[in-house]
């Protein structure tokens, strides 16, 4: 079953990858959809949408708050490591729309944080941004110098995604000879549309997932988990 993906990818000068929520999973990061997802919970306009922190910013921040202390005590797990290892071999364009920092923390190189990322703040006004990774926070919303409340640095729905991390994950969709796609249900824009990009091209698409989406009938499809696949796919 790996024969032919671990055939493409050995061979690939430039992998591409895209990962969602399901690869840090095994890390203890819940997932947003499916069962026991993050928006089975929650609304997502009462929390991650610009309009939800205008009217509330103390609420918003509450949410991302405890999230910052889930992440903060979650490892990054072998699918992690797997890919970390392979930008050591060879040409990888990393996209990942986690917010949770587990790939750079896996050793990483470079990571295209389409969703941002967590531990980044950035004021609301004057838009300085900083890493602050304290948890918890010593004051909720946190404010910036300047006097205006910080908000995460993250991609809220209904946002658009900074322009730099858009235009190269869409150049390495299009220039990749390989791309491989994890753990995501391939249902938020536009991520969604980065394998789509690839296949135009004719560059195989390679999907690990625990279950078919609805990319799966056009890639070659590795039902299992990340942690499990990955080191073995990219040995
Ligand atoms: P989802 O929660 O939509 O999908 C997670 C995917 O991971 C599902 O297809 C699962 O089957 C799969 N999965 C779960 N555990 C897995 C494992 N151990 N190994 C392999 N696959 C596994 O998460 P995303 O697709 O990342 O947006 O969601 C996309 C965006 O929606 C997120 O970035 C976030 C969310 O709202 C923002 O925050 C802007």
């Amino acid at each position: 079953m790996l024969e032919l993906p671990r055939k493409i990818i050995c061979e690939a000068s430039h992998v591409a990858v895209l990962t969602g929520a399901g690869i840090s999973a095994e890390s203890g990061i819940p997932t947003f959809r499916g069962g026991g997802g993050l928006w089975r919970q929650y609304r997502v306009e009462e929390i991650a949408t610009p309009e939800a922190f205008r009217r509330d910013p103390r609420l918003v921040w509450e949410w991302y708050e405890s999230r910052r202390e889930s992440i903060a005590r979650a490892q990054p797990n072998a699918g992690h490591r797997a890919l970390a290892e392979l930008a050591r071999r060879t040409k990888v364009t990393l996209i990942t729309q986690n917010i949770d920092g587990l790939h750079a923390r896996a050793g990483s190189p470079e990571v295209i944080e389409f969703h941002g990322n967590i531990w980044r703040l950035r004021c609301t006004q004057c838009c300085d941004a900083r890493l602050d990774e304290r948890v918890p926070l010593p004051e909720l919303p946190p404010a910036c110098s300047c006097g205006a409340w910080l908000r995460p640095d993250i991609v809220l729905f209904g946002e658009t995604i900074p322009p730099d991390a858009s235009y190269a994950a869409f150049g390495a969709a299009r220039s990749c000879d390989a791309f491989l796609v994890v753990g995501t249900s391939a249902v938020v824009y536009p991520a969604a549309a980065l394998p789509g990009a690839a296949m135009e091209r004719g560059t195989p698409v390679i999907e690990v997932n625990l279950e078919p989406t609805d990319l799966s009938d056009r890639t070659l499809f590795l039902q299992g988990q990340a942690s499990k696949l990955l080191p073995e796919l990219l040995c």
